[in-house]
């Protein structure tokens, strides 16, 4: 159900997995640009991931936007993050939201169409509207994988694909619609992003009129050290901050990584002082991370953390990393690692008529092909069967505990969120995308092929009658994972 204006309309909620410190100099820039007198009407937050951008434009929209005033006509929040969100699904759903129109009747109209209606009502009254994580509608993030591309890859200076410049917006509509954005006055529009979209820049690099763009810095150092100390951490004050601003140059996703690192460093959990002091592999002293950059220094720690997780827990986090979005609690518990070994693999057989040689085949050749696809037929149903009673085992109540203790140990390290509103499990697209690249092949292959089993099975509404994405999502999920697999074969085949 969409809200009705003024009240505030999020597509999906922000998941943050601390209470929001800090920031004061970032809300009180963004009370000044939310104001009349303002001459810039969009404002971009630009950092690499995990630096706490959404954090920070939640927090605002959600605590002060209507503090600092009352006239809002409403407030629209749009995350770019989930499912294969794109411009013109934004424009429909700010628009069902201004005009209360229903979502049927905006999906037969086109981005320019509806570019041009939603462009009118921003003229007309002041909303606002967030757009976050935006770098997902350029070229840079344009890949079937895109939620978990890292940082280092979607900057480097051109896609591989179409040699286009990364910033560009995918479609050329797109990059016209965040141009009219940006002079959508009275109106106000907050966008963060990894990287800067072209379309707000003049050749000379410089914002467009009525933009503003600023980087996000990392915390100040003392609020750093307040993040850390919330996740249980102690410690002397000067060296816990120094080393935070030195380290990772105090950025809040990495806090909580650390925290939950030393919060598990078994010869003096949760003592920031020991854990630095150990030269041993288990201790601080060994993250040797003076030379590195800070996305480098990023996944470094990631990696360590990633290292120290037992074997099962790695086994749920890497099996989390392949599914492009969140997670229900059904869903987690079909990939419950704490389970007897999975029946052995028996693949879909093709029909021998469908091979290529099948018209050279001589009668009694045929006739084997046949027989051999039967029999075969035969033994991927046996194996079908069995998955299933298998994958019941998932929910035993044993196996469902040791679930819960494993869930429970990577939250604790800050590489997963549980949303508790929403009820759903959620990793933040740097831990995602970082997990994936430390994945062995084997361990790619053997996890992906669990989720296409898993999302193989899951009932679905026949394509004619989908409506959205979300209607064809667990088929999209064992598309996306088999191209990775680079079973591009397999996965045209299982379209139809
Ligand atoms: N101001 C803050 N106070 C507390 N935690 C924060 C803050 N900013 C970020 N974090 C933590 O860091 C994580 C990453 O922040 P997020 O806003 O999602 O990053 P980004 O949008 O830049 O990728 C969040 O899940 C949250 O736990
Ligand atoms: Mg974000």
């Amino acid at each position: 159900m969409i809200p009705a204006p003024p009240a505030f309309y999020a597509e999906p909620d922000y998941i943050g997995s601390h209470k929001f410190v800090g920031r004061e100099a970032q809300l009180q820039e963004l009370d000044d640009w939310a104001k009349a007198a303002d001459p810039t009407n969009l404002l971009l937050y630009e950092a690499i991931g995990g630096n706490g951008k959404s954090m920070l434009t939640w927090e605002w929209a959600t605590n002060h936007a209507t503090t600092v005033r009352s006239d809002w006509a409403g407030r629209f929040w749009y995350s770019f993050y989930e499912r294969g969100a794109v411009m013109a699904d934004f424009c429909r759903r700010a628009l069902a939201y201004m005009t209360g129109r229903p979502m049927e009747e905006l999906e037969k109209k086109k981005t320019p169409e509806l570019a041009d209606d939603l462009l009118a009502r921003l003229h007309e009254r002041p909303w606002l509207l967030i757009l976050d994580g935006l770098e997902r509608v350029l070229v840079a993030y344009h890949r079937i994988d895109a939620a978990e591309v890292p940082d280092e890859e979607a900057n480097a200076p051109t896609d591989k694909i179409l040699n286009r410049n990364p910033c560009d917006a995918i479609r050329e509509e797109d990059s016209d619609l965040l141009r009219r954005l940006a002079a959508a006055a009275p109106s106000k529009i907050l966008v963060s992003s990894r990287l800067i979209p072209r379309a707000f820049l003049n050749p000379s690099s410089q914002a467009i009129p009525g933009a503003k763009r600023i980087t996000l810095p990392g915390l100040r150092p003392a609020d750093a050290e307040l993040l850390f100390r919330s996740c249980g951490i102690i410690g002397d004050s000067e060296k816990i901050q120094e080393y935070l601003s030195q380290n990772c140059d105090n950025h809040p996703l990495i806090i909580g990584v650390l925290a939950g690192l030393i919060t598990n460093y078994l010869p003096d959990r949760g003592n920031f002082d020991t854990w630095v002091a150990d030269t041993s592999s288990k201790g601080g002293a060994y993250l040797d991370l003076a030379k590195l950059d800070l996305i480098q220094r990023r996944n470094h720690i990631l990696r360590a953390a990633f290292e120290a997780l037992s074997d099962k827990s790695r086994e749920l986090l890497s099996t989390l990393a392949l599914i492009s979005s969140s997670v229900d609690y059904e869903t987690l518990s079909a990939f419950n690692p704490h389970m007897p070994p999975e029946p052995e693999r028996v693949e879909k057989p093709e029909h021998p008529e469908k091979c290529k040689d099948w018209e050279s085949m001589g009668h009694w050749q045929k006739v084997g092909a046949k027989e051999k696809y039967k029999a075969d037929q035969y033994r991927r149903r046996k194996f079908e069967q069995s998955f299933l009673i298998w994958e019941k085992s998932a929910s035993t109540p044993e196996a469902l505990e040791k679930l819960s203790t494993t869930v429970r140990d990577i939250e604790l390290r800050g590489l997963i969120q549980y949303d508790s509103y929403l009820r759903r499990y959620h990793l933040h697209p740097v831990v995602r995308g970082v997990t994936v690249g430390f994945m062995k092949t084997e361990e790619t292959n053997k996890y992906g092929l669990r989720v296409v089993d898993h999302f193989s099975s899951v009932p679905h509404p026949p394509y004619e009658k989908a409506k959205n994405l979300e209607d064809v999502a667990s088929r999209l999920h064992v598309i996306k994972i088999l191209l990775k697999l680079e079973r591009y074969r397999a996965s045209l085949k299982s379209q139809y």
